[in-house]
């Protein structure tokens, strides 16, 4: 299963494992509240690329689409949260996030590239682990729900790969994606010991 599902997802450089599965199956009440905060945070760092590069017209209107987006999700994450009587906590972040915040390089170009690539790995990871809780989740209703976010997260990639092809070049952009690629599936190599979205 896990081998096709990557083949969908030809960006990532290695699936996500059933270990995790079975973690997150097991735990769905924690990984609703991660999921809330992984919504809260994918808004976010659209809204900080909209400050950072206000002059970026297309970048501007494509990233409010997400940030607005983002935002619904995380409202309906949030509606699940209290159907479920989840309260709202702060949970420690998987390491994953600052692991990839790591690898930004700070001159001003190579920073803006990076970011978006970033952003767009970490979109195709949710893509690829919300189609996960789609397919295993034990709930039919939660599952359907998984099912509906999933195909937005897809978009969101593709949304992010083509700003960076917008202001870099093809060739800088594939192989820098292919380094990040890399680091990213490092960062998930060993399951997180607590349950997250991106453990
Ligand atoms: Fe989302
Ligand atoms: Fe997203």
């Amino acid at each position: 299963m896990q081998s096709s599902q990557l083949s969908r997802i030809e960006i990532l450089k290695q699936p996500t494992s059933f270990r995790w599965v079975e973690q997150a199956i097991s735990n769905l009440d924690t990984i609703l509240l991660d999921h809330a905060q992984c919504e809260r945070k994918a808004a976010g760092v659209a809204l900080n690329l909209i400050f950072r590069y206000p002059s970026n017209a297309k970048m501007v209107r494509e990233l409010t689409k997400i940030a607005r987006e983002e935002l619904e999700h995380f409202e309906q994450v949030n509606q699940w949260l209290e159907r479920r009587n989840i309260p709202m906590r702060p949970l420690t972040p998987p390491p994953y996030g600052a692991g990839l915040k790591a690898q930004i390089r700070p001159q001003q170009s190579d920073r803006f590239l990076d970011s978006l690539l970033v952003s767009g790995l970490i979109e195709a990871r949710s893509h690829e682990r919300l189609g996960l809780l789609a397919t295993y989740c034990p709930e039919p209703e939660l599952a359907k729900f998984y099912q509906s976010l999933m195909m937005s997260e897809a978009r969101h990639f593709g949304t992010y790969w083509l700003l960076a092809d917008t202001y870099f070049e093809r060739q800088i952009v594939k192989q820098r994606l292919d380094e990040l690629a890399v680091v990213e599936s490092q960062l998930l190599a060993n399951l997180h010991p607590e349950p997250r979205i991106h453990s």
